[in-house]
């Protein structure tokens, strides 16, 4: 352990380019497919884990308050698996606060999960390399293992713990395309992501939909490896269409998207068509993702303030993989 047992850590959500959605293992949370991210800068969870030998159970504390039954389960997945490598039984206190709102409409979940395994990791003195930290992100929650790098990165999706890994396609300062977030509703999604996943077996469009998700992949990588806008632009827009398509044809149904969303859904690629480098995707929830180039993020941003339903518009751009802050190491 470090000396006293205690680290803080800050990471980044990410917005899938390539969607996860569904899983082979929901336990240790093994995706049906790979998937592609752009970490967000701007945004962030901080998180402090403090392991202390007295005996007692975990706490855990989100936003100053304890986490629901749910949320504390996940946590504690992921610190037995830091005490089983450290082999120290050690009990945790937890805290985790988000720079950004929950009802924004970016998954904190991402965040939250790669700063928790950073943090608890260099709490216990374990030295884990980059992908034994995003395995372990993984357990608590599948898109963080993506957010254990900075810039834009791809979850291999492999067939057990092991093999189940992000990696990073390119860094942050690679390309700055931007993502400016239409917030058109801030009410809490009744069905979350975990539900989702156990969903998606369930829409026979889920397997044509990973069938098809190494072509999707490999356009993905090269549109970005390449700088190619347009061609990021079809493949995301295209990716976030299959998801939604097997959330619509799930048994039951998933439909996220509000009235505003769909206006959006139609209007994005309208400005496109007018030489706008911008392209929509859409997540577990309303809210839209607008990705665009720097150059346009301004005429982007004032489009939808100006889009009725438009409440909020959220900017981020390639962000940086977590980092320990070095000053709560020392206390
Ligand atoms: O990591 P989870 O369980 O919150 O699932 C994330 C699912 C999507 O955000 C919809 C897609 C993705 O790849 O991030």
């Amino acid at each position: 352990m470090t000396a006293s047992g205690r680290a803080t850590a800050v990471a980044h959500p990410n917005i899938a380019l390539v969607k996860y959605w569904g899983n082979l293992d929901s336990e240790l949370r093994i995706p049906a497919n790979g998937s592609i991210s752009m970490t967000l800068s701007g945004l962030q969870t901080k998180t402090s884990v403090r392991f202390d030998p007295q005996p007692g159970e975990d706490q855990v504390l989100i936003d100053r308050r304890p986490a629901s039954p749910e949320a504390r389960r996940r946590v504690v997945r992921v610190l037995d698996r830091v005490r089983l490598l450290a082999d120290r039984p050690h009990r945790a206190y937890v805290e985790s606060a988000n720079s950004f709102p929950s009802d924004a409409g970016i998954a904190s979940s991402a965040s939250a999960f790669a700063a928790l395994a950073t943090a608890a990791a260099a709490a216990a003195g374990l030295d884990l390399s980059p992908r034994a930290l995003s395995r372990l992100a993984r357990l608590g929650s599948g898109s963080a293992c993506r957010s254990v790098y900075g810039g834009f990165v791809e979850w291999v999706a492999g067939v057990d713990d092991e093999s189940s890994y992000a990696v990073q396609i390119a860094p942050p300062e690679h390309w700055d395309v931007r993502d400016v977030v239409a917030v058109v509703s801030r009410d809490r999604k009744r069905v979350g992501s975990s539900e989702g996943h156990r969903r998606a077996g369930t829409s026979p469009r889920q397997s044509a939909r990973v069938e098809d998700a190494p072509r999707r992949l490999e356009a993905c990588r090269r549109a970005l490896l390449a700088r190619d806008f347009d061609a990021l632009a079809e493949i995301v827009e295209e990716d976030s269409r299959w998801m939604h398509d097997v959330m619509k044809t799930s048994v039951p149904p998933l439909d996220y998207s509000s009235p505003h969303t769909l206006q959006l859904l139609r209007q994005v690629p309208l400005w496109r068509a007018e030489g706008l480098s911008v392209a929509y995707t859409q997540d577990a929830g309303p809210n839209l993702h607008l990705l665009c180039l720097a150059s346009v993020v301004e005429q982007v941003s004032e489009r939808l303030r100006k889009t009725q339903g438009v409440l909020d518009v959220l900017l981020a751009g390639p962000g940086a993989p977590p980092q320990i802050l070095e000053d709560d190491l020392s206390g």
